[in-house]
């Protein structure tokens, strides 16, 4: 089976992805489909990123954090200091747990590392525009299929309206 590559990535219509070290909003529906994207799956993601995660590692998922700091731990998680040994074990890693994607989980640099390698990105657009400092271009969408798309109005626990994008590469 080959193992491909996705991001899995919620952009707000001014770019940004990040705020403060953490994500610039609520938004519950998005963390339930983030979980039901990634469970089962290896994510890869910068040391930031595994900073701001509000619980490590990230149960039901082999953990890959990126830092160029070969003395950074990270308990629970495996810390590579080049992309294409964390994209390699990843990958050997999903093939044994029978998974069919390894997951880039951010932030900004590793998205923009990994998107030329990638087959699917799960986009949310979040239908707000935030203030934030972390922020990512938008994806050229020349060459990439949308496979679905989902509108959904914010509920009780979202801030913003979002809507859930599959893309694949042609
Ligand atoms: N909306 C979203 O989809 C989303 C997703 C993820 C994160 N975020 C948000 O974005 C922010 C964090 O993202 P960020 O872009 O600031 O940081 P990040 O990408 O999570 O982490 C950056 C760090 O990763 C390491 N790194 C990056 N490129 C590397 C490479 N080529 N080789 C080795 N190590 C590398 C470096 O760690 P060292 O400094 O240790 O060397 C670098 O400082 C937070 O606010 C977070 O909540 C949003």
């Amino acid at each position: 089976m080959t193992v491909h590559l996705a991001l899995v990535l919620a952009r707000a219509r001014n770019g940004v992805i990040g705020r403060d070290g953490r994500l610039p909003w609520r938004l519950k529906g998005d963390m339930v489909r983030f979980r039901a994207l990634t469970l089962g799956k290896p994510v890869i993601m910068g040391r930031r990123t595994w900073e701001s995660l509000p619980r490590r590692p990230l149960p039901g998922r082999t953990n890959l954090v990126l830092s160029r700091d070969g003395a950074f731990e990270a308990p629970g998680a495996v810390v590579c200091e080049d992309i294409a040994e964390a994209i390699g074990i990843a990958r050997e890693q999903a093939a044994e747990d029978g998974a069919d994607e390894v997951c880039v989980i951010g932030g900004a640099d590793v998205f923009a590392l990994t998107l030329p390698r990638a087959r699917r990105i799960y986009l949310t657009e979040v239908e707000g525009e935030p203030d934030g400092d972390v922020f990512m271009a938008s994806v050229d969408e020349k060459g990439w299929t949308e496979l679905s798309r989902e509108a959904h109005p914010a509920g009780p626990d979202d801030e913003f309206p979002t809507v859930f994008r599959v893309l694949e590469r042609r």
